[in-house]
């Protein structure tokens, strides 16, 4: 047998260790267009974090997401999974590495949803007892309970269905997911949820992950690292959400990212970040915990008409005081 990442070694969480993914000047040109969909995209993943293709409709992201899994040929450049190009690799191999999850879900209708989990591991030739683990294993993580595993899609909620694709994708404990708009077809308050359960997920089975949304405020919530592409498939930015919104590349990314860039800034840094230095002495004022986003506890002030707030840590001992003021400097991007 050729050397195989399907035999790589467990990682401490008990899943497969994660790997890298590069993009170098990956480049897909449509036959009989003119210009390219994807142009010269480089950038790097580094293991284990989540990177967000964002921008808007047609500009490249399905096109630069399929290119990783060979569902769409590289017109020109590479892209190299776990430092290994993609193009010399087997097809059937590398897509046993890769979970996908694919816009509408494309769950089996016809099949449970105990057998939709275990579609991979099937073709992987798995025994009974190992797949029957891992469906119980999958459903647990996602938390439905043992006894949904003899429904059939139609029988699920939306959000329900969305997660089982999630659990689909992670069946045969791939290292690198591929998820595009995964959460795309679910009305907002579902989609927090979802997005919040995602992120748990993730912190346990650390795996790296490209993820496709066009909602930038999806991506800012879910994204290690953001790129943002504009049409003609050109990379404005890559860069981690509070660097975006803090310093936008060109005016394309400026406008992307929104008029309230500064409030979306302070959703992404708590008050436990904020050096201890830069807080007034503690008295009086609402008691504010230092885990609390500074956008959240702006609207805390701003709501109570107080101009600062009594910082506690997680003992409920006071360590000094934030204001209104200070907050309103740190979204302008001045540093305490
Ligand atoms: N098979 C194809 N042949 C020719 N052009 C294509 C093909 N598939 C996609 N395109 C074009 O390539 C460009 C990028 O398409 P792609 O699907 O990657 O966009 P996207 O960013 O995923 O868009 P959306 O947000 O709408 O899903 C578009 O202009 C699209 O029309
Ligand atoms: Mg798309």
């Amino acid at each position: 047998m050729t050397r195989s990442d399907t035999a790589q070694p467990e990682g401490p969480s008990g899943y497969r260790e994660a790997i890298d993914l590069e993009f170098a000047a990956a480049t897909k040109q449509y036959a009989g267009t003119d210009s390219p969909a994807v142009d010269a995209l480089s950038l790097k993943v580094p293991a284990g974090e989540i990177c967000v293709l964002v921008g808007p409709s047609g500009c490249g992201k399905t096109t630069a997401m399929r290119m990783v899994n060979r569902m769409i040929d590289i017109t020109s450049g590479d892209i190299l999974v776990g430092g290994r190009s993609v193009k010399d690799r087997d097809v059937d191999d590398l897509r046993r590495e890769i979970g996908y999850v694919i816009q509408q879900i494309g769950l089996f209708p016809h099949r449970t949803i105990g057998d939709n989990i275990a579609t991979v591991p099937r073709l992987l030739g798995w025994d009974k007892h190992r797949i029957n683990a891992r469906v119980e294993e999958l459903l647990d993580l996602i938390d439905l309970p043992p006894e949904m595993r003899k429904r059939y899609p139609a029988q699920l909620s939306g959000g329900q269905r969305q997660r089982v694709g999630v659990a689909r994708a992670l069946a045969a404990d791939p290292p690198l997911m591929l998820m595009d708009e995964p959460f795309g077809a679910i009305d907002p308050i579902n989609r927090d949820r979802l997005q919040n359960e995602f992120l748990r997920l993730q912190a346990v089975v650390k795996k790296t992950i490209v993820f496709v949304t066009h909602d930038i405020d999806e991506a800012i919530k879910m994204g290690d690292r953001i790129a943002i592409l504009q049409v003609g498939g050109k990379l404005a930015q890559y860069a981690p959400p509070a660097e975006l919104l803090l310093n936008p590349a060109n005016a394309f990314v400026d406008d992307f990212v929104g008029a309230d860039r500064a409030l979306k800034r302070l959703s992404l840094i708590r008050v436990s970040e904020i050096p201890r230095s830069a807080l007034g002495n503690a008295n009086g004022g609402i008691e504010i915990p230092d885990d609390t986003p500074l956008r959240t506890a702006l609207s805390e002030l701003l709501g109570r008409g107080e101009l600062h707030g009594r910082v506690v840590d997680e003992h409920g001992e006071a360590v000094g005081s934030l204001s209104v003021d200070a907050i309103a400097r740190l979204a302008a991007g001045e540093r305490l």
